[in-house]
């Protein structure tokens, strides 16, 4: 018997994009995202084509670079370098990941730090670790945090367990915790015990890429479970890194996979786009 609410990111984030639409509709200009594609990984075909549809169906001027997965390491910053300087660029993303003669960090740290709206250039990182505002948030995690609030979750001093310290979910996810008052432990996977450190969750995140990794009898009776993962199974069905049916025994509410924290971050990335062309263009 299912006793969780399911938290239906599906609606959570068409609901925001349809704000975002409308905002869009009443500016004189269209926020310009690009999203730059290196090579042909099949996944990141699929996302950066959604990305692309979706900045296009909520008003935004959205664009896909696609080269080729040869490209050497000076043209990719070559194209980052005129997106940086065009003026109708508001966002750049560049989807991960990267051809392996192509350094993941080098190319970040040459977006423009305004225009990062996947929020992973130092700077943004730092002003999360700072706990300043003014930066750009990364979509995964902020759309956790809006997931979290839409499902009334109470924040302030509750104890949340994030389980993965990556750059681009864990710790985010646990900088945007902190920041909300949570009491905020990480947990990784040199963690001792881990199943004992879920069971002391309130909140608890789950971003490990590891399929159906967290049981049901690691999550305490009515916390509430925010699974980040997206792992394709050898039968080909998608799910995420908590065993979705034991959790919904157990949680009091739990995102699914797929129509969970996905979606969020498509709609998330568009809040972006939209915040840095305000942002920039005053
Ligand atoms: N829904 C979305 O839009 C979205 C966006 C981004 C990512 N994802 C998904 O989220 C998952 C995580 O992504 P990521 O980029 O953060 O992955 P990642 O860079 O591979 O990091 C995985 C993290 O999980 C930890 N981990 C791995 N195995 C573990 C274990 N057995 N016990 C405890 N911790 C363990 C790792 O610990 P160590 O640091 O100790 O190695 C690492 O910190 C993936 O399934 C990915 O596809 C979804």
């Amino acid at each position: 018997m299912t006793t969780a609410r399911i938290i239906d990111g599906k609606a959570v984030a068409e609901a925001l994009r349809v704000g975002l639409a409308r905002q869009v509709e009443a500016l004189s200009f269209r926020p310009g995202l690009r999203v730059v594609r290196v090579g042909e990984d099949p996944a990141s075909i699929a996302y950066v084509r959604t990305k692309e549809r979706m900045a296009r169906a909520a008003g935004f001027d959205g664009e896909t670079i696609a080269l080729p997965a040869t490209t050497p390491e000076a043209a990719v910053l070559a194209t980052i370098a005129a997106l940086n300087a065009d003026p109708a660029v508001d966002g750049i993303l560049i989807q991960l990941p990267l051809p392996q003669h192509i350094r993941p960090a080098v190319i970040i740290d040459a977006i423009d730090p305004a225009k990062d709206v996947d929020g992973l250039h130092p700077i943004n990182a730092g002003h999360l670790a700072a706990g300043r505002a003014g930066g750009l948030i990364p979509c995964t995690p902020k759309g956790v945090m809006h997931l979290l609030r839409h499902a009334g979750t109470a924040l302030a001093g509750a104890r949340a367990v994030v389980v993965g310290r990556s750059q681009l979910v864990g710790r985010p996810v646990a900088q945007l915790l902190l920041g909300a008052d949570c009491t905020v432990t990480i947990a990784h996977s040199r963690t001792r015990d881990l199943a004992a450190e879920c069971r002391r969750a309130d909140i608890l995140i789950a971003a490990t890429g590891r399929a159906e990794m967290v049981r049901g009898d690691w999550i305490a009776p009515g916390a509430t479970v925010i699974d980040v993962g997206i792992n394709r199974l050898p039968d080909g069905r998608l799910v995420g890194d908590v065993a979705f049916g034991e959790a919904s025994k157990v949680a009091g509410a739990v995102t699914p996979v797929p129509g969970g924290v996905g979606p969020m971050t498509v709609a998330c990335l568009l809040e972006n786009t939209l915040e840095a062309a305000l942002a920039r263009r005053g």
